[in-house]
């Protein structure tokens, strides 16, 4: 019990610094306050409307659809002039001109947020299956591709430019949205936002246990190290299938299912599920075996299995917010593996992982601790886990190179930034080592899932579920 609240304050903790850190990046203007609003002298057409749109559309092209606004409009900046044929002809003809630009109907004119597309597009998040790593990109700059792209420097998002390179203003007024835009319009090589050199997939359903994922396989990859991790828990059950079951000499594999899936019925509406499963899951949590065996042991365990639990945890808090709260301003928060609380958490448990996978391979290789009477499975899952590990913050470091993220946000994912900090130097095009990388730590984390049923690392997974199913199987006493 003490674990699960140890746990569940680890969590608060992580919440606590999102929503900290997220306050300190939404200071933003706020609509309204003392500004002079249109709608103060000028009756407001009901935007929700079809009506109300085009009455508001007719209002604002007043000026916008007369060539003439450009005399109106400051020297040198990008074209306000809206050609009322051509803009009927788009996606989003019909629609009230500030149900996009929110905040430009007051006195001064003048943008300050982004359009607002998610308040009519709300699933953005499982958007094409990458929300995430887009959080930064506003949505023009991937649905306008006919239109220049750069990071703003101010805010670090990724918008449509407002100037060529030459430097002259661009024409951004089309409104020509594209419904199936191209990733290479920003990944390719030498591209100016700092995007992966090449569009990468979507992470998969193998990524969940350590990252924001959802429960998905998008790529070939994937596939095949599911497949191959599927295949080998069904040879797992079907061996576990074939011992005895206490009690009930004899019986068939299907028997021992159904009596398993009886006890566990009967235990899920006893009075007594809560102690059984609360306690057994404790043992499991706690790895009070271990602890018994040896204290150096229960360490080395404790220090890769809670900050694993405690990532899945953050994880599959993620996923259901993208899932069901989309629009939620926490799922956005957590979603962003940039909030400083989350880059903070994600690196302070890679850290403890990392220390207890060194500890187990001093254990292994050095002190050669003879009652570790472990196989060539143990070492080679265990040195894949190191690696992979090793990669991600190797990753982690060259993402924050290539994008730029600036020094006070980039500092919460410290083994990144100390990774960044070391590889800064080098002459190299970091869009382009990013893929490499990001495929070699996929691609190991792939293999060390498809090993898994097939090495000793298994328990780490089913511990706690073999600790309740024995409860049951030792009959109801
Ligand atoms: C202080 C009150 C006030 C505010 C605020 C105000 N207007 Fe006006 N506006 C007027 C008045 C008064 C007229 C003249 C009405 C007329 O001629 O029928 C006018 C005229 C206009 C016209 C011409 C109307 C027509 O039918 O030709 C447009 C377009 C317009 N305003 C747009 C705006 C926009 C856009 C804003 C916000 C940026 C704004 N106004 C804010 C008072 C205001
Ligand atoms: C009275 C004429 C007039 C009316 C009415 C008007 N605008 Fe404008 N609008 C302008 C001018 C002029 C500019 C250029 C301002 C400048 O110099 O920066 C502009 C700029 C803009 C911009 C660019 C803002 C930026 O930050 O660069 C947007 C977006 C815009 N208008 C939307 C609207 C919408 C939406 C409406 C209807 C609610 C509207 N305008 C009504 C004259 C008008
Ligand atoms: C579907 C959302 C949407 C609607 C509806 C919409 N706009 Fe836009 N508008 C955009 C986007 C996206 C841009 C590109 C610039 C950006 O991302 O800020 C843009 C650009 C502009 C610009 C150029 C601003 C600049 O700084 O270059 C003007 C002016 C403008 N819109 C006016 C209007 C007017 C007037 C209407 C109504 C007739 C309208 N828009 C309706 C999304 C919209
Ligand atoms: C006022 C609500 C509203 C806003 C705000 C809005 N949209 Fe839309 N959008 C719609 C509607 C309605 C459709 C038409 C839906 C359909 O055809 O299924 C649409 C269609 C689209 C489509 C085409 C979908 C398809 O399946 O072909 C894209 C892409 C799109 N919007 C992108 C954007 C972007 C980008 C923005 C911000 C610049 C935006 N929308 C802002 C309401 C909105
Ligand atoms: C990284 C680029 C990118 C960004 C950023 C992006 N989109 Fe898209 N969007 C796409 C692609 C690619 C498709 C086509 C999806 C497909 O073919 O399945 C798409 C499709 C759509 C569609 C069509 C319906 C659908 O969901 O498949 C809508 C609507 C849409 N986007 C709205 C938005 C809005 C609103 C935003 C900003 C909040 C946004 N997009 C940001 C790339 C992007
Ligand atoms: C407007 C520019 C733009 C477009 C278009 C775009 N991306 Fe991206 N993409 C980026 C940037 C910038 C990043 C890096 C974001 C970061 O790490 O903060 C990125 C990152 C990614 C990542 C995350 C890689 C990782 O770190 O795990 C994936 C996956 C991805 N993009 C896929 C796509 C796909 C697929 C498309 C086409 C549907 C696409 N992108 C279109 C700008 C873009
Ligand atoms: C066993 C845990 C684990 C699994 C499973 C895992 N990763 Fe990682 N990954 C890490 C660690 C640790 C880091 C270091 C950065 C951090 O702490 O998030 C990392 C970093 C990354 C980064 C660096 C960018 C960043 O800042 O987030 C990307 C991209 C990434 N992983 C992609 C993937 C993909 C794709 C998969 C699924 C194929 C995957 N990872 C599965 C542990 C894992």
């Amino acid at each position: 019990m003490k674990t699960i609240r140890v746990l569940l304050i680890l969590l608060l903790m992580v919440l606590i610094g999102a929503v900290a850190g997220s306050a300190v990046l939404a200071q933003g203007p706020g609509n309204g306050g003392g500004e002079a609003n249109c709608w103060a002298c000028h009756r407001q057409p009901n935007p929700n409307t079809l009506s109300g749109a085009e009455a508001e559309i007719a209002f604002c092209l007043k000026c916008h659809g007369d060539p003439q606004v450009e005399t109106w409009a400051t020297e040198g900046r990008t074209p306000v002039y809206v050609d009322p044929a051509r803009h009927a002809q788009t996606l989003h003809g019909r629609v009230a001109c500030t149900a996009c630009h929110t905040d430009v109907a007051r006195n001064p004119h003048r943008a300050t947020e982004p359009v607002a597309c998610e308040n009519c597009h709300a699933a953005i998040l499982a958007h094409v299956h990458m929300g995430a790593p887009h959080l930064s990109t506003d949505c023009a700059a991937c649905h306008r591709p006919d239109l220049p792209v750069i990071r703003d420097t101010a805010t670090g998002r990724i918008v449509v430019a407002k100037t060529d390179a030459a430097g002259n203003p661009v024409d951004r007024t089309a409104h020509a949205l594209v419904a199936r835009p191209d990733c290479e319009n920003c990944h390719y090589t030498g591209n100016p936002v700092g995007a992966p050199a090449i569009a990468l997939p979507a992470r998969s359903v193998l990524c969940m246990p350590c990252h924001e994922a959802a429960p998905i396989v998008k790529d070939p990859w994937s596939a095949v190290g599911l497949l191959i991790f599927l295949a080998g828990m069904t040879v797992n059950i079907s061996i576990y299938l074939r011992g005895e079951l206490p009690g009930h000499p004899g019986a068939t594999a299907m028997q021992k299912l159904s009596y398993i899936a009886e006890g566990l019925t009967r235990l899920i509406f006893s009075r007594r599920f809560f102690r059984v499963v609360g306690s057994k899951l404790a043992d499991g949590i706690f790895l009070r075996r271990s602890l018994q065996e040896s204290v150096s042991r229960w360490v080395m365990h404790t220090l890769i299995y809670w900050p694993f639990l405690a990532r899945f945890l953050l994880g599959l808090i993620t996923w259901a917010g993208e899932a069901f709260w989309p629009a939620a301003h926490w799922t956005r928060v957590l979603a962003d593996r940039d909030t400083p609380g989350v880059a903070f958490f994600n690196d302070l448990c890679a850290a403890l992982v990392i220390l207890g996978v060194l500890i187990a391979l001093h254990r292994r290789f050095i002190r050669r601790d003879p009652r570790l009477r472990t196989g060539v499975e143990d070492k080679a899952a265990i040195s894949l886990l190191g690696a992979a590990f090793f990669l991600g913050i190797l990753l982690e470091g060259v993402r924050l190179l290539s994008v730029g993220l600036p020094a006070d946000r980039a500092a919460w994912a410290f083994l990144g930034y100390a990774v960044a900090a070391i590889l800064r130097p080098l002459p190299l095009d970091w869009t382009q080592v990013y893929p490499v990388l990001w495929y070699l730590h996929a691609l190991l984390i792939i293999a060390v899932i498809a090993y898994l049923p097939f090495s000793k690392l298994l328990h780490i997974l089913i511990t706690p579920l073999v600790a309740v199913i024995n409860t049951v199987r030792g009959g109801h006493k």
